[in-house]
């Protein structure tokens, strides 16, 4: 029970792939839990199923597009579980927001989209989520889902690169800012995820270029976000732990 005690948001926790692996994760690891989805039945489905555990876990619906939605997630967290120790962002991507086309054929109202559901609303959720940690006085950690895409080249989702980029600068500067206050913030990068989001736009053939051999699992991916998440990172903080099966490593001649 690696989370036992912890009190977490998960916006983005009631998909099917990665978020949802992570709130079932949480689950396990004795975290009580508030899922904060934009589609209230499947935040819903994920904590009842928590609940079924045995697991604390309550759904919210939210819009990160929505300042005020961010706002509510984060009051409601509070006042569901009496407080707030742990943050994760999981929702983004483009190919599910917007088209993938080259840079130049970009449109602006595309780019603003890629960005709210990105950037913006991690920033603004970090922003609020330091607030609560810093009036509870006993500390915080923040988990990010990122992406290669962070600090690789993104043929045709140069926006979703640039936010993901974004948020691990985030992290650098809470590490700064906010470590006397036991405050973290790391990023969980992932490469090539099995989901229905990357079935769907990601080419089979991707998998020949992925030295282990294989899509990675959501599982995976929550089970980095745990240990981020834990006392057991508790010196880590700035980082981006990344999930790639070696994709970022791969030279020209592997
Ligand atoms: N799937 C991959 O291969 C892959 C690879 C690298 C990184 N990632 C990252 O993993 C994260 C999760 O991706 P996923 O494809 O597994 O999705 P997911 O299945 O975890 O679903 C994310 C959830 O976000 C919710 N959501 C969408 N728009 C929202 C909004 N405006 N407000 C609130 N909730 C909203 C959806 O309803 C969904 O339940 C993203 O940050 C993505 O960039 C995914």
């Amino acid at each position: 029970m690696r989370l036992s005690g912890k009190r977490a948001l998960v916006i983005g926790g009631g998909g099917g792939g990665i978020g949802r692996a992570i709130t079932g994760a949480f689950g396990n690891e004795g975290a009580a839990v508030v899922v904060a989805d934009v589609d209230l039945a499947r935040a819903t489905e994920a904590a009842d199923a928590l609940g079924e555990q045995g697991a604390t876990a309550y759904p919210v619906s939210g819009d990160v597009r929505s300042a005020g939605d961010i706002d509510a997630m984060i009051q409601t967290a509070v006042d569901k579980l009496g407080g707030l120790d742990v943050l994760v962002t999981v929702v983004g991507g483009q190919v599910a927001f917007v088209p993938a086309v080259k840079l130049h054929e970009m449109a602006d109202e595309d780019w603003d989209t890629i960005y709210e559901v990105n950037l913006r609303y991690v920033a603004r959720a970090v922003r609020a989520a330091l607030r609560v940690f810093l009036a509870q006085g006993t500390g915080g950690t923040i988990v990010s889902v990122g992406s290669v895409t962070g600090f690789m080249a993104a043929p045709e989702q140069a926006a979703y690169g640039v936010m993901k980029a974004g948020i691990l600068s985030l992290a650098r500067t809470v590490a700064a800012e906010y470590s006397r206050d036991g405050i973290r913030m790391n990023v969980a990068a992932a490469g090539a995820i099995a989901t229905a989001v990357a079935n769907a736009h990601v080419a089979t053939e991707v998998v020949e270029d992925i030295p282990a051999g294989r899509f990675g699992r959501s599982e995976e991916v929550a089970e980095a976000v745990v240990y981020l998440a834990s006392d057991a990172s508790a010196y880590v903080t700035g980082q981006q732990l990344v999930l790639d099966g070696g994709v970022s490593v791969r030279g020209p001649f592997s």
